[in-house]
């Protein structure tokens, strides 16, 4: 596995160990994947049945500010996983996001919408997708959208977690997507990689919403006074442009394994939950 202290990392790691399955989580201070000698060296060594892999430069300002780390690890480190995938016949699952479509759309995204990425995020992971559909004879691309959960890196996760909360904060309120639980996307991977079911997925929770929407809805639950205050994303002025409304369906996870995403206010319950079991 590589992005193995990312938050899905964190995540898939505990679940593969609860689910007894051998795995090696690997992220940049044990194994940088832009070596490509020292990643061929590591899967001839391990001879993975399967390469977990998660390690991206997730940050979209930082992809735009510097294009060439997000080339070099986004995409260039994609094709060394992709080449040594198909030399020890592993299974490669790649996570890639909702980023690489444009998001003009009137509809949410199926696996099968033209991707036409407007960020350098957006358009170094969809070169990765590219060298994992060229490459590989089996695998599984998994695309999924503003991930929530215990470890992610993201700021209203990090602000539901926070004990003391501050008086107010910024939330954007025009754009649009699916939000995904980060126990839930792990859930389904894990049966996915079980399965010869390859090809592209979308895994998301069900619904549509804004950031606005999730937090409004955190604070009925939660009870916290912060007030919250809706800003439009110009306002900001961030270096890499978003997606307006990029949500994904679900489409091929759950025709394929005869499942239901659950909603995402169900799933903010649930994380909501856990968050209040928290030592
Ligand atoms: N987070 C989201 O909302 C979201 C949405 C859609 C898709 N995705 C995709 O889902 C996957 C997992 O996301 P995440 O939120 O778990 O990301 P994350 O928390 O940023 O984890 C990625 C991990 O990869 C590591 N990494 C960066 N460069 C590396 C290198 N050269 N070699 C090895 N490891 C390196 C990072 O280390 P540093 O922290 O030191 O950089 C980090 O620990 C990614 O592929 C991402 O593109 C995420």
């Amino acid at each position: 596995m590589s992005g193995a202290e990312g938050a899905l990392g964190r995540e898939m790691t505990a679940l593969l160990r609860h689910a007894k399955v051998k795995v090696l989580p690997t992220d940049i201070k044990q194994l940088d994947i832009t070596d490509f000698k020292k990643t061929s060296k590591v899967i001839s060594d391990y001879r993975p049945d399967v390469i977990l892999h998660f390690a991206a430069i997730s940050n979209v300002d930082s992809c735009e500010t510097d294009r060439d780390t997000a080339y070099r690890v986004n995409a260039l480190s994609t094709l060394g996983l992709a080449v040594n995938a198909k030399r020890v016949g592993a299974k490669m699952l790649y996570t890639s996001t909702n980023f690489v479509f444009s998001g003009d759309s009137e509809s949410p995204y199926s696996e099968n919408s033209q991707p036409n990425p407007i960020s350098e995020y957006g358009r170094t992971k969809l070169f990765g997708e590219n060298y994992i559909r060229e490459i590989c004879d089996r695998y599984y691309v998994v695309r999924t959208s503003w991930l929530f959960g215990i470890n992610s890196k993201t700021f209203i996760s990090k602000f539901l977690s926070m004990e003391k909360k501050p008086r107010a904060i910024n939330v954007i309120c025009d754009q649009f997507g699916s939000l995904t639980y980060i126990p839930h996307l792990g859930e389904a991977i894990l049966r996915i990689i079980k399965s010869d079911n390859y090809g592209t997925y979308h895994i998301v929770n069900s619904g549509v919403a804004s950031w606005l929407d999730f937090v409004l809805r955190a604070k009925k639950i939660m009870r916290f006074r912060t007030t919250i205050r809706p800003v439009k994303t110009d306002e900001l002025g961030l270096p890499a442009k978003r997606p307006r409304y990029a949500p994904l369906s679900s489409n091929n996870y759950e025709f394929l394994f005869s499942c239901s995403m659950k909603s995402w206010e169900d799933a903010l319950t649930e994380y909501i939950k856990r968050l209040m079991r928290k030592p």
